[in-house]
């Protein structure tokens, strides 16, 4: 999996492609491999701007960066390169001001567009950045973790953190298009890969149950990075993720988008009593989605079977099942479903499953039923 061995590889495939449709701001998702050294070429197609500032980090920048700049400058492409230090911290409105003085540095102006080379952080800070420099400029998703890939790139939602608050300042900001390369996912850390299954397991459960099965199937072939098997997960999470942003952009109070919560309000609680530390968001996420199906079984909406099937395949990814015992206890945890954004007016809201591949809002789940799932997620 060496994206510079790609271009001498016989018969190239044809791209993947799944079109966002959201009217004058529709984009299309491409998935090819070694698109990351042509890009300059599919660029020179989408926008008539020249000027562009590529933001990455300094574990993707060097990886992929000289092969994107050289496709870019050979397509009559200029501008420049910020790198910036990996990790959440990066996503702050510092490094947002450091990039505005960037974007004046390369003299882009509204016509010129911002490209995000890297994991969600990158993508959701440029797209920030984006959103807001000269009242919005366009910007381009060249996703490299597997997450940012089926998830964070795919939707609009840009974003900064808050000290009070992750992604506190924000925008719904949709990108030109995205690039998805999944051969730059042969450098990923495998426990970033994991965490980036725990979303691709979430769409099949919560849309899809010949996804689920199909996920089921491949999961070894999607741990040893395969590339056919993740270029086919990464097409059936985009497709998912697009329709249901497609009808519901903005997530309004009912709409659809909610579903993509699915495991997320126990993941944000884990989340936020742990200040961010100890597991990654998919982790979090994995653990989520196994007290999600307990609490549906809970409510008799789905059947013991299908939560241990679901428990049973996060737990074949390599990803957390349960909570450890140095964990916060249940209470506090607990306490803080109610302050997750998702919680109404104090009533708990949780997205629940009524089968594998179908779920629902539901805002009358009982207090003490939600309070013992957190006590069953630890055996
Ligand atoms: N906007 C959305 O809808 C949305 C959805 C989900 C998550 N997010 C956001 O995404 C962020 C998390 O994204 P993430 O999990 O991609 O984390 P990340 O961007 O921090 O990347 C994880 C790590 O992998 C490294 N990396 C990235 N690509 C690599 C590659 N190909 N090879 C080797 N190393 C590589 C990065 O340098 C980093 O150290 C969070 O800030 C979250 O809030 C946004
Ligand atoms: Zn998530």
């Amino acid at each position: 999996m060496n994206p510079s061995n790609s271009s001498a590889s016989p018969a190239p495939k044809p791209p993947r492609k799944i079109q966002v449709s959201l009217g004058e701001r529709s984009y299309e998702i491409v998935i090819q491999e070694g698109i990351t050294a042509e890009l300059g070429a599919h660029l020179a197609r989408l926008t008539k701007g020249r000027k562009t500032l590529v933001v990455t980090d300094r574990n993707v920048g060097p990886l992929f960066g000289p092969a994107l700049a050289k496709s870019l400058q050979q397509t009559g492409f200029s501008g420049s390169l910020a790198e910036l230090p990996p990790g959440e911290g990066a996503k702050s409105l510092d490094i947002a001001k450091f990039l505005y003085d960037r974007c004046f540095d390369a003299e882009l102006d509204r016509g010129s567009f911002l490209l995000a080379l890297g994991g969600g952080v990158i993508g959701d800070l440029t797209g920030f950045v984006a959103a807001t420099f000269m009242r919005g400029i366009d910007f381009v998703q060249v996703p490299t973790t597997l997450l940012a890939m089926v998830d964070a790139s795919v939707g609009g939602k840009v974003a900064v953190d808050h000290p009070k608050a992750k992604n506190a300042i924000g925008a719904f900001h949709q990108p030109r298009a995205v690039y998805i390369d999944p051969l730059v996912l042969g450098r990923l850390p495998e426990r970033e890969l994991k965490a980036g299954l725990a979303e691709v397991i979430k769409y099949g459960v919560l849309d899809d149950r010949a996804f689920f099965d199909f996920i089921e199937a491949n999961i070894e072939k999607l741990l040893k990075k395969d590339p056919e098997a993740l270029a086919a997960a990464i097409e059936k999470s985009c497709a998912i993720k697009a329709r249901i942003v497609g009808e519901d952009e903005r997530e309004r109070d009912g709409g659809p988008r909610a579903l993509l919560n699915y495991g997320h309000t126990f993941a944000h609680a884990i989340e936020t009593c742990m200040n961010y530390q100890g597991y990654l968001h998919g982790e979090a996420v994995a653990i989520g989605m196994v007290l999600a199906a307990d609490l549906s079984v809970q409510q008799k909406l789905l059947g013991r079977g299908d939560a241990d099937r679901i428990r049973a395949l996060i737990e074949k990814a390599g990803l957390p099942v349960k909570l450890q015992p140095g964990d916060p206890p249940s209470d506090e945890l607990h306490a803080a479903t109610f302050r997750d954004k998702k919680a109404r007016a104090g009533k708990l809201r949780f997205v629940l499953a009524t089968a594998i591949g179908a779920t629902k809002v539901f805002d009358d789940v009982p207090e003490d039923v939600a309070r013992r799932v957190w006590d069953r997620g630890r055996v």
